[in-house]
C-alpha cells in the first residue's frame, strides 16, 4: 500500500467515525498510518491482560494494529481509508 503525503493538495480527505466521533482521514491512506496521524495510540486491547496495543509489522504478520471497522475486526495495516467508515479501537481480539 502506498503512503499518502496528507499535506499534498490532491490528497482528498472523506469523512469517518473513529469512536463516535467523526473524524477526516486521508482517502486511499494505509488505514494504521491514518489513525496513528490523529494520534491514535491504542489500537486493540490484550485478550488476557487488557494491555494496550498498536501497530507493530506494517506487512499485516503481528496483528497488533486490530481494530473494528464496519463491525468486522481487520488488520488496519492491510486496509485503505475509504469514506463512512466506522471504526472501532480497543477492541480485543
Ligand atoms: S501492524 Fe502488524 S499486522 Fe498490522
Amino acid at each position: 500500500m502506498r503512503r499518502i503525503d496528507p499535506q499534498h493538495p490532491s490528497a482528498a480527505r472523506v469523512s469517518v467515525t473513529i469512536d463516535y466521533q467523526e473524524r477526516e482521514l486521508v482517502a486511499g491512506e494505509t488505514l494504521a498510518v491514518a489513525l496513528w496521524e490523529v494520534g491514535i495510540r491504542r489500537f486493540r486491547n490484550s485478550v488476557r491482560l487488557k494491555e494496550s496495543r498498536a501497530p507493530l509489522c506494517l506487512m499485516g504478520a503481528c496483528h497488533e494494529c486490530s481494530v473494528m471497522v464496519n463491525s468486522r475486526l481487520v488488520r488496519s495495516c492491510m486496509i485503505a481509508v475509504e469514506a463512512g467508515m466506522t471504526i472501532r479501537t480497543g477492541e480485543s481480539e
